[in-house]
C-alpha cells in the first residue's frame, strides 16, 4: 500500500485523541510507519496559533482573524509536516482538517452572529493546504449528554459557546460527511473506546 492520510473530526470531547492514539497503535502494530499530529498545532508555529485559538482570556477574537489564523496553522502543517510524511512513505493520522473550520466557523454564534461565508473557508482551506486532501475523513459523532459527562466542567474559549452552537457546527459536519461516501465516514462515537476503535478500523482498513 502507499501512505494514507486519515483525518479524525467531530466536536470537542467525543473522542479524537483517544481514538487517534488507538489508530495509530493498531497500525503501527501491523507494521505501517504512522505519524500521529493534530491540528491546530503539529509545527512550533502551529502550536502557538492553537495557544491563541484556544486562550479564552484573549476574549472574542474577529471571525476573519480567526478563520485566518486556523488556516495559517493548517497551511504550516501541511507543508512542514503532512506533505513530507507521505512523500516518505509515512501514514498520516491527524486530528482535524479544514472540515473543522467549515464546521465551527461557519456556524452563527454570539461574537460573530453571522459565520463565516462557506465559500471563503473553502477557498482559504484549498489555499492553505494546497489540495492536500485526506484520503479517508471520520466523523466521530455523540450525543451531547454522553458528551458532558466525558468532558467534565473545565471549557476552554470554543467549548464555552454552548450546545446551540455545538449543535449548528455539528449539523455543519453532518453535511460535509453526507458527501464523497469514498472519502468521508460517519462513525457512532458511543460506547468503550474498544467498541469505538473497532468502528474506527473497519472504516478505514481498506486503505492499508
Ligand atoms: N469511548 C469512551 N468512553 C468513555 N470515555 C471516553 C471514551 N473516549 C474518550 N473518552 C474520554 O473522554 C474525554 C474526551 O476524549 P478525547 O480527549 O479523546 O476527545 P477529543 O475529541 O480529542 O477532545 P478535544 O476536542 O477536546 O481534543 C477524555 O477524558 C477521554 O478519556
Ligand atoms: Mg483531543
Amino acid at each position: 500500500m502507499g501512505a494514507a492520510f486519515i483525518v479524525l473530526e467531530g466536536l470537542d470531547g467525543c473522542g479524537k485523541s483517544t481514538q487517534a492514539k488507538a489508530l495509530v497503535h493498531r497500525l503501527e502494530q501491523a507494521g505501517h510507519a504512522v505519524l500521529h499530529t493534530r491540528e491546530p498545532g503539529g509545527t512550533p508555529v502551529g502550536e502557538r496559533i492553537r495557544g491563541i485559538l484556544l486562550d479564552r482570556t484573549l476574549g472574542e477574537i474577529d471571525p476573519r482573524c480567526e478563520v485566518f489564523l486556523y488556516q495559517a496553522a493548517r497551511a504550516q502543517i501541511a507543508s512542514a509536516v503532512i506533505r513530507p510524511a507521505l512523500e516518505a512513505g509515512t501514514s498520516v493520522v491527524c486530528e482535524r482538517w479544514h472540515y473543522a473550520t467549515m464546521a465551527y466557523q461557519t456556524a452563527a454564534h454570539d461574537g460573530a452572529a453571522a459565520g463565516a461565508p462557506a465559500e471563503m473557508v473553502s477557498e482559504t482551506a484549498a489555499w492553505a493546504t494546497a489540495g492536500t486532501e485526506p484520503d479517508r475523513a471520520i466523523l466521530l459523532e455523540l450525543p451531547d449528554t454522553e458528551r458532558d459527562q466525558r468532558m467534565g466542567a473545565d471549557l476552554d474559549r470554543i467549548e464555552a459557546r454552548g450546545s446551540t452552537y455545538r449543535q449548528r457546527v455539528g449539523a455543519v459536519y453532518r453535511r460535509i460527511f453526507e458527501g464523497d461516501p469514498e472519502r468521508f465516514r460517519i462513525v457512532s462515537a458511543e460506547g468503550t473506546i474498544e467498541a469505538v476503535h473497532e468502528r474506527v478500523w473497519e472504516a478505514v482498513h481498506d486503505l492499508v
